[in-house]
C-alpha cells in the first residue's frame, strides 16, 4: 500500500478523489473556491491577533498597578500573558534565608488566571536584585542556598507558569562571549545547568528559559549564549527556550531574525521577553520589524513588552512602549497590530495543517461530506 502511514478513515476512495479534483478545478476556474482557510477575522487587540498566529502577546506587570483602573483595563483588553516585573525575583521572594514571601507574585498569577493569561516566571537566579543575605554568601553555602531557592519558588508556582526565566543575564557584555563574573558564577561554571535541572525537577510542566540582553543580533555575547545552549542540548541539560530581552535603541540589528532562527534551529523556543524601543522617528517601524521577525520564526512563541504605558517604563524619558502615559494607543501599537494581522494564519505545528482544507462533496447533492486538513489529504488543494 502506498499510503500505509495514513489511517484508513482518512483515505479517500479513488472515485471520490477524482470528483474532488474535478470539482476543485471547476471551481477554481470560475474563481469560486469552495473553502477558504486562513480566513480568521483580523484581530483587534494584540493578544487576540497574536493568538491567531499561535502566539501570545504579554506585558510586564507590577502587582501594585493591578488596582490602577486604566492600567488593568488596557492589560485585560490587549494582553494575554504577563511577566511579574519584580515580584518573583530573589529579593522579593526570599527576603530572609528560607523565609519565602509570595504575596506580589501570587496576586499577579491569580489576575492572570482570572483573565486567561499565561505567566512568564521572572526570574529564579540573577546576579542583580539578590537579597542582602545571599549577596554575602559564597561557595557551597551560596550554591546550596541558590538551588534551594530554585526548588522552593518553582515548587510554589508548580503548574502555573508557562515559562520560567531560570537564569537571567549570566553572560558578559563586550567581545569575550564569556560568562559574567558574579557570586553565582564563582560557585562553579556548572551553576546554570544545575539550576535548570533543579527547576525541571520542581516544575516539569514549565518551559525553562535562559534570558539575556544585548543578545538581539549575532554578536560575541549572543554567540556565547548560543554555544551554551548547543552544549546543553547535546548533553541533555533541560533547556526549552531562550529569551531575548530586546531593550532596543533606535536601530534594530539587521540579523535580528536570523539570530532568533539560529537559536530555534538548536531545538529551543525563542521569545521576545522585555521589548521596549526608544521613541524616535522609527519606533513604529522597529516595533513592526520585531513583530514580523517573531512571526517569521516558527519557534518564536510570543512577545512581551516591558510595561504597558510609557509612564510604566523602567526607561524613564525614552517613552519606549505601545501606549502613552494617558493610555492612548501610539503609532507603534498600530504598527504591531497591523504586523500581527498581516498575512495568513500560522497556527502552531500540529498533526493537521489547517492552512488548507479539502472538501469532499457528494456527487449528486453537491453537499459537503467531509473536510480534510492539508496534511491528511492528497491531490488538489484549495487555499
Ligand atoms: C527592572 C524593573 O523594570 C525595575 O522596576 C527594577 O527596578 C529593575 O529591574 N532586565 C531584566 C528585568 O531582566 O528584570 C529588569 O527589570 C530590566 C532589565
Amino acid at each position: 500500500m502506498k499510503h500505509q502511514s495514513r489511517p484508513a478513515q482518512w483515505r479517500l476512495p479513488q472515485r471520490l478523489r477524482a470528483i474532488l479534483i474535478l470539482l476543485t478545478a471547476a471551481l477554481v476556474a470560475v474563481g469560486a473556491p469552495l473553502v477558504t482557510s486562513g480566513s480568521a477575522s483580523a484581530g483587534t487587540t494584540l493578544g487576540a491577533s497574536a493568538a491567531e498566529k499561535g502566539r501570545y502577546f504579554g506585558a510586564a506587570v507590577p502587582a501594585f498597578k493591578l488596582s490602577d483602573g486604566q492600567f488593568a483595563g488596557i492589560l485585560d483588553r490587549e494582553f494575554n500573558a504577563v511577566t511579574p516585573e519584580n515580584e518573583m525575583k530573589w529579593d522579593a521572594t526570599e527576603p530572609s534565608q528560607n523565609q519565602f514571601r509570595y504575596t506580589g507574585g501570587d496576586q499577579i498569577v491569580s489576575h492572570a488566571q482570572a483573565h486567561n493569561m499565561r505567566v512568564r516566571g521572572h526570574t529564579l537566579l540573577w546576579h542583580a536584585q539578590q537579597p542582602g543575605w545571599a549577596q554575602s554568601l559564597s561557595g557551597t553555602a551560596l550554591r546550596n542556598a541558590a538551588m534551594n531557592h530554585v526548588t522552593q519558588v518553582a515548587t510554589h508556582y508548580r503548574g502555573q507558569i508557562y515559562a520560567w526565566d531560570v537564569v537571567n543575564e549570566a553572560f558578559a557584555d563586550g567581545g569575550s562571549g564569556a560568562r559574567r563574573d558574579s557570586n553565582l558564577q564563582r560557585t562553579g561554571n556548572d551553576w546554570i545547568e544545575v539550576a535548570f535541572r533543579t527547576a525541571r525537577a520542581a516544575d516539569p510542566a514549565a518551559k525553562l528559559c535562559y534570558n539575556d540582553y544585548n543578545t538581539d543580533g549575532v554578536n560575541a555575547k549572543s554567540t556565547g549564549v548560543y554555544n551554551m545552549v548547543r552544549d546543553f542540548k547535546s548533553r541533555g541539560v533541560p533547556i526549552d527556550c531562550v529569551g531575548f530581552q530586546s531593550h532596543l535603541g533606535t536601530t534594530l540589528p539587521g540579523d535580528y531574525q536570523a539570530n532568533l532562527q539560529r537559536f530555534a534551529d538548536l531545538g529551543v523556543d525563542v521569545q521576545i521577553t522585555e521589548l521596549d524601543i526608544s521613541q524616535g522617528s522609527n519606533q513604529a517601524t522597529m516595533y513592526a520589524a520585531v513583530t514580523r521577525a517573531c512571526l517569521a520564526v516558527t519557534r518564536c512563541t510570543g512577545i512581551t513588552t516591558w510595561g504597558v504605558r510609557d509612564s510604566d517604563s523602567w526607561r524613564s524619558g525614552d517613552n519606549p512602549l505601545l501606549f502613552d502615559g494617558s493610555g492612548n494607543k501610539k503609532p507603534a501599537y498600530t504598527a504591531v497590530l497591523n504586523a500581527l494581522n498581516a498575512g495568513g494564519t500560522t497556527p502552531p505545528p500540529g498533526p493537521v495543517d489547517t492552512s488548507a482544507w479539502y472538501v469532499l462533496l457528494n456527487r449528486n447533492s453537491g453537499k459537503a461530506l467531509d473536510v480534510y486538513g492539508a496534511s491528511t489529504a492528497d491531490g488538489a488543494r484549495i487555499t
